[in-house]
């Protein structure tokens, strides 16, 4: 299925797909849908605004190139039903496309209170009400990047939550490393960037019941096709894009699928044996040791140098004011130098 095709467009796509790159006549489609040929060609007209590439061949009829890269259910599953690392806990049935939501955490955050089971993702085309950390927006145009929300249900304490968001930075980092962005670099606690520009950010968040997770959400996105024109001015100078970098187009579903095995791979190994490899990749990945920050929390900001990743997940940082050190709980961290 395609999302929001009339049953005659869905016939039509179906059949041009069955036909593997040959070619059909109008006369054959106009037959299999009792329309005229020069319906057929308006038709074929509107698919090709959907995002359809559609050859015509002169005396051949038409043939399908190439369809629109949209996440749903079944362009993601396809993929995961091969990747041997994802399967277990994700798969088509599992993943639920919307065209447009407010935020895909708040989708997610009501399917977790209804018992949707670990492994669950919510994916949107475009979101109304995207949401970014400390109250931020997230700018959500449609049809172009990825927005996405996994339902986890580990057995973990809830101040461990904060793990699950440098595992997610991490398995991302791995995956924009795929698609060719060899300089990607995860800053403390959520963020993915390249040329000191912001790719992808993380949003965690989470119901405690009696002192457990009751669920975690995590809600990733990705600026994945968007030019640099198509991001809003608030944005314009501090993001950035794989279209961007990579002047090509990345697919969507493909690139959703590879996070998620990259993903279940390193959640597999948490919750195996603990926080402790992660860490070690992590602080890797990010090279922050010794790098000069500012730190901006809620009630608090000072500037310092970022010493360590701490066993639990936190940010240590030396304090130029007091000289000592300060474990980071949440807050913004902006990279002084570069
Ligand atoms: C940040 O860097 O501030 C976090 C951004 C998180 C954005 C994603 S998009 C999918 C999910 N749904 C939301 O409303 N937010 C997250």
């Amino acid at each position: 299925m395609s999302p929001s095709l009339s049953p005659p467009d869905q016939q039509l796509i179906d059949r041009l797909r069955a036909a593997q790159g040959d070619p059909l006549s109008g006369q054959v489609i106009g037959e299999l849908l009792s329309i005229s040929r020069a319906a057929v060609w308006k038709r074929i007209e509107g698919l090709r605004r959907a995002g359809f590439q559609i050859e015509s061949l002169s005396g051949q009829g038409y043939r399908l190139i190439d369809e629109p890269d949209t996440p749903t259910s079944e362009a993601v599953g396809a993929c995961l039903i091969r990747d041997q690392r994802s399967n277990r806990l994700f798969s088509g049935e599992k993943l639920h496309f919307f065209e447009s939501l407010d935020s895909t955490n708040e989708q997610a955050t009501l399917l977790a209170r209804q018992g949707a089971e670990e492994g669950s993702v919510v994916v949107a085309d475009h979101q109304t009400r995207g949401r970014g950390r400390m109250g931020r927006v997230w700018d959500s145009p449609v049809g172009l990047n990825l927005y996405f929300s996994m339902i986890l249900r580990p057995a973990v304490e809830p101040r461990y939550a904060s793990q699950l968001t440098l595992l997610t930075g991490l398995a991302l980092a791995e995956t924009v490393g795929a698609v060719g962005v060899d300089d990607v670099q995860i800053k403390w606690p959520n963020d993915l960037l390249f040329g000191g520009k912001k790719v992808a950010g993380i949003l965690t968040e989470m119901a405690i019941e009696e002192n457990r997770v009751r669920f975690i959400i995590v809600g990733v996105g990705v600026n994945v096709n968007a030019e640099l024109a198509d991001l809003s001015p608030e944005i314009a100078d501090i993001a950035t894009t794989l279209r961007a970098r990579l002047k090509i187009k990345v697919k969507r579903s493909v690139f959703l699928a590879d996070f998620l095995g990259r993903f279940q791979t390193w959640y597999d190994r948490y919750l195996a044996e603990g926080f402790a490899p992660l860490r070690s990749v992590w602080l890797e990945r990010s090279r922050i040791q010794g790098r000069r920050v500012q730190v901006n929390l809620l009630k608090d900001s000072f500037a310092g140098e970022a010493i360590d990743l701490d066993v639990d997940g936190f940010l240590v940082v030396k304090r130029d004011d007091t000289g000592r050190e300060s474990r980071v709980l949440a807050g913004d961290v902006h990279l002084l130098e570069c």
